[in-house]
């Protein structure tokens, strides 16, 4: 199978289980004559890979994916704390996540499955059979990284770069320590929610000793009619007004960092991660009216208030037979919008997430507050530079927006996303190579 891999013609999931089920079926074992089959098996099915094709995002390249990847349906984010002392385990960790990471997004295992029953195995075996399902893997560093504790635990402590800041305290924070920061972090995404966390948990896997998983979250959106814009647990259409990922001025202008460095993450880019719990119980009794009022669009076509349709400008300056504005002035599209906040813009890839219930609200004081579900929003965004995008738009948002009755921020965290990765290279290695 390793021989195979070297060739290009490394079987992938699906190609490797039709063999062993053939191979079981015709009273055989999957021996070495089951790996030789699933490798002819791969031959055959290579022309209906090729057509399967579009179902793969690319993993080598200028950018990494998952940033200006269409939204794919699932998503598994994770957050790490290194353990280990030694700057080799961190590169030794890189570079599995690198080469595992480009298996994976081609439809593939972590590494190669042997024959070898006595040994844990290199992939956990649940997504044999799956296609790649347009995985992408970002990986993000960090503050912890280069310094942690006041240690410079790696000898990276002065590639810290400015734009990765402390994430400021907002007005409303309410973050649970166990489910905020992390040194390193895995955004995971498919279009199928197995095949993501079981990426992300292979990325885990190679880390044991090295680094443990700190948080994680899933979350997931389900497009109208398979291709309108997602739906929010609030019934309003999410993502509407984004910059187009199919721009790259856009992308160049506002997600990718640029010449002012540094040099290892240029072509990256800074996430934002917020778990928001949205009090829907209360939501769910708000009149229809009111809830449009506090986003400032209408709930079942998405226009803007004073529009007609989804993609409608906002009209932030018309006023009402009463002279009041129509959209609000707390709205959460007005205080969200680039012209309340000198022109800064955000690239958002946020997700739905459910986790049940949970009686405990995370507001003061710190008990039932007639709130249930444990879900909202997994906000994720991306932007060339915290301070000018999150930052600058939610410093604002988090004092006044009407939206903030509903919602609590309860965990999170910034990461640095390096630039893509040139085949021979692994994730980051520039920042290793400079310091
Ligand atoms: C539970 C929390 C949130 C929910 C349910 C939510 C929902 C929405 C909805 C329904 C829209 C209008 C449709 C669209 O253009 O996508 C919107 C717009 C927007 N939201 Fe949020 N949002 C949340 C939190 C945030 C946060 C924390 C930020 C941080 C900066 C943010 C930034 C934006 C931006 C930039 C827009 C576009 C505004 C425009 O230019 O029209 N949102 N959001």
């Amino acid at each position: 199978v390793s021989k195979s891999d070297r060739g290009g013609l490394r079987p992938t999931r699906r190609t490797l289980v039709r063999a062993a089920a053939g191979l079981a079926a015709a009273g055989s074992s999957l021996g070495v004559s089951g790996v030789a089959g699933a490798v002819v098996e791969a031959k055959n099915g290579a022309a209906r890979d090729r057509a399967a094709a579009d179902a793969i995002e690319r993993f080598w390249g200028e950018h990494q994916g998952g940033i200006a990847t269409p939204v794919q349906a699932h998503s598994y984010f994770a957050a790490l704390d290194l353990q280990t002392a030694k700057r080799d385990d961190l590169i030794k960790l890189l570079q599995a996540w690198t080469a595992a990471s480009a298996h994976m997004t081609a439809g593939q295992t972590a590494a190669p499955i042997g024959q070898d029953m006595t040994v844990p195995g290199p992939d956990t075996g649940d997504a044999l059979g799956l296609p790649a399902a347009r995985l992408t893997l970002t990986v993000g560093f960090g503050a912890g990284l280069f310094v942690k504790g006041g240690k410079d635990r790696y000898g990276l402590g002065a590639h810290r770069p400015p734009a990765l800041v402390d994430l400021p305290r907002f007005n409303g924070d309410q973050l649970v320590e166990t489910r905020t920061g992390g040194d390193l972090s895995i955004q995971a995404c498919a279009d199928d929610p197995q095949v993501s966390f079981h990426a992300a948990r292979q990325l885990a896997r190679l880390a044991y000793g090295v680094a443990e998983v700190r948080w994680a979250q899933t979350g997931y959106i389900s497009r109208p009619d398979g291709a309108g814009t997602p739906r929010n647990l609030m019934g309003f259409r999410d993502g509407t007004s984004n910059p187009s990922v199919a721009d790259p001025n856009a992308m160049a202008k506002l997600v990718w960092v640029g010449d002012e460095g540094p040099d290892w993450m240029r072509n990256g880019s800074y996430v934002v991660a917020r778990r928001i719990r949205v009090a829907l119980e209360h939501w769910d009794r708000m009149k229809i009216a009111f809830q449009e009022q506090t986003f400032g669009r209408h709930k079942y076509s998405g226009a803007p208030l004073g529009g007609h349709g989804e993609f409608d400008p906002l009209d932030l300056a018309a006023n009402d037979q009463d002279g009041n504005p129509v959209i609000p002035e707390s709205a959460h599209v007005r205080l969200a919008n680039a012209a309340t906040n000198d022109g800064a813009q955000i690239l958002r890839r946020a997700y739905s997430y459910n986790d049940g219930v949970n009686f405990t609200a995370e507001r003061w004081p710190p008990w039932r507050q007639g709130m249930e579900y444990d879900a909202g929003l997994f906000f994720i965004c991306y932007q060339r530079d915290p301070r000018t995008g999150f930052i600058k738009i939610f410093e604002n948002m988090s004092k006044f927006d009407m939206l903030n009755q509903f919602t609590t921020h309860n965990g999170g965290g910034l990461f640095a996303c390096p630039g893509g990765i040139a085949k021979g290279e692994f994730i980051g290695q520039r920042l290793f190579d400079a310091a």
